[in-house]
């Protein structure tokens, strides 16, 4: 049976962080439950839709999976605008990812984004690697808790806390629709 909705909302996601730390399948893990372990770099941008009902209404959810490579950095500056949550991602075992999240911010805030505004998740992936960590959990948690940002530890690729993070991430975003409804009906 088809469910009715009251109100048809859209809203936009980014997700930001270095080359390789697992933008990509983190988004892909949660959209469609797998993994893919060749690495294929985000040229640019990839934008990908997910609907999901909330209350009374359903929810699209524009991805837009920004590259982290620097060379599309002319390339990613549009797309920093009028988003409503930020996927911020770092791989646990190069501690120069986690590092360079202080670049990603002065990023998008110079491109226009008021990430106090947003709601920000930090994602500390790769967490299935033993032995090669160099952030400690706590480390990314006290700055992620400084920022105003919620810190999760995830795995892409065991699927471990992925569910959680977005999960937490969507329903903040949603609770910020509630107040500006019709910025966001559709
Ligand atoms: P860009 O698009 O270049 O910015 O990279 P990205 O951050 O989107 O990285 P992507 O998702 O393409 O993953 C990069 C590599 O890391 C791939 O080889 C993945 O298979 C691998 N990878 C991603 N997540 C995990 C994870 O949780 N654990 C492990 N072990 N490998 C992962």
């Amino acid at each position: 049976m088809k469910a009715n909705y009251t109100n048809k909302l859209s809203i936009k996601l980014i997700s930001i962080g270095d080359v390789e730390v697992g933008k990509s399948c983190l988004i892909k893990r949660y959209c469609e439950g797998s993994f893919v372990s060749d690495y294929i770099t985000t040229i640019g941008i990839d934008y990908g839709v997910k609907k999901v009902p909330f209350n009374d209404s359903l929810v699209a959810i524009n991805i837009f999976d920004l590259s982290g490579d620097d060379d599309y950095k002319t390339v990613r500056r549009p797309y920093y605008k009028d988003t409503l949550g930020v996927l911020m991602v770092y791989d646990i075992n190069i501690r120069s990812t986690f590092d360079n999240l202080n670049k990603w911010e002065k990023e998008a805030e110079s491109s226009g984004l008021d990430l106090s505004k947003c709601i920000v998740i930090v994602v500390g992936n790769k967490s299935d690697i033993k032995n090669k960590r160099e952030v400690k959990a706590e480390t990314a948690k006290e700055w992620a808790r400084n920022k105003g940002y919620h810190f999760y530890e995830a795995s892409a690729k065991t699927g471990a806390n992925v569910s959680e993070s977005f999960k937490y991430l969507f329903e903040g975003m949603f609770n910020r629709t509630i107040d500006n409804r019709s910025k966001y009906v559709y």
